[in-house]
């Protein structure tokens, strides 16, 4: 696949930042439609490279989602907290959208924080699309980790043993702090809970990759709870292993597009500790319902799948 792929990459710039993750694309003006051509290519380097990010593109809401929109269907900014005013597939990130969600202070592991978008519900976006607009002059990075490469690098023993498990996935949150009543309200209002396999075939490459999205898989179906929580807890300390990621220093102008089937990622906290602020714009790509290794597709337990939001507007 990676030969194939890489062939077609021909007229942009793609420079890659690490062994397994994360690619650079110079050459290309996402403020204006593309050809044919180049939106292949873009997606050809993402599935190769997971995450690639654009400099200097300064784009309005309007031209994020015509962008977004060459590469698949939108979902609603987000299904559970909603979108930015007048702009429905736009989902804000500003510096203290968490604030308002927990109290209390977490009980913080390595892998807290990690996650991919949206998990709990049983199709997922496919790819996420996010812009810097206000940046800090330091601080505030965002990294990525390559799920592929983390199952290849586990144990034979350990990657047939995986191959076979499921688990559940929800919002909730972190261990060790208090959901707010307005992000109880939030999650009661839009209730899911999904079992996804612990082993996604990716629907584009036919790669398997690690779904283990440390925010939303809560347990592992079938086994003890001790069990699971050891597992997971193995498979969460290897997915963030740092040769697996790629960390990326934003500016203003910069976007970042990353598959969800195939990546997690984190979130900076650093930037609670500087005085500086930071806001970005997401757009998500409607996905399809994971499968595992054995064709088994994931299952809905609560709530529906995620929608394009020009449906949801059509209702
Ligand atoms: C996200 O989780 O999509 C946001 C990442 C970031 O704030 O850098």
């Amino acid at each position: 696949m990676n030969a194939a792929v890489l062939q077609q990459v021909n007229t942009l710039q793609v420079n890659p930042l690490s062994a397994h993750i994360g690619a650079e694309i110079h050459g290309v003006d996402l403020t204006q439609p593309l050809d044919a051509q180049r939106v292949a290519e873009i997606r050809a380097a993402l599935l190769r490279w997971k995450v690639v990010f654009f400099r200097k593109q300064f784009l309005t809401h309007e031209q994020h989602v015509a962008f977004s929109q060459q590469f698949g269907e939108l979902t609603v900014g987000h299904p559970v907290f909603g979108h930015v005013d007048g702009h429905q597939e736009i989902y804000s990130i500003s510096k203290y959208r968490k604030a308002t969600r927990f109290q209390g202070e977490a009980l913080l592991r390595p892998w807290t924080g990690w996650h991919t978008d949206v998990t709990a519900a049983v199709n997922p976006p496919f790819a996420s699309i996010l812009r810097g607009v206000t940046i800090p002059p330091y601080g505030g990075d965002t990294q990525w980790t390559n799920l592929v490469v983390a199952y290849e690098k586990l144990s034979e023993p350990l990657r047939h043993f995986v191959d076979g498990l499921r688990g559940l996935h929800r919002f909730a949150p972190p261990p060790g702090v208090k959901a707010t009543t307005e992000y109880d309200a939030n999650v009661k209002q839009t209730a899911l809970l999904t079992e996804h396999p612990l082993v996604r075939v990716h629907p584009e490459t036919g790669e398997r990759a690690l779904y283990v999205s440390p925010g939303f898989l809560k347990s592992i179906i079938g086994v003890s709870p001790r069990e699971s929580q050891a597992i997971l807890e193995l498979l969460w300390e290897h997915v963030i292993r740092p040769e697996f990621t790629v960390r990326f220093k934003w500016e203003p102008g910069s976007v970042a597009f990353w598959d969800n089937r195939a990546t997690a990622h984190l979130a900076p906290t650093d930037i609670l500790d500087l005085e500086f602020d930071r806001q970005l714009y997401r757009t998500t790509l409607v996905g399809d319902v994971p499968v595992g290794p054995d064709g088994r597709p994931s299952l809905a337990l609560e709530g529906s799948p995620v929608i394009a939001a020009q449906a949801i507007a059509q209702n």
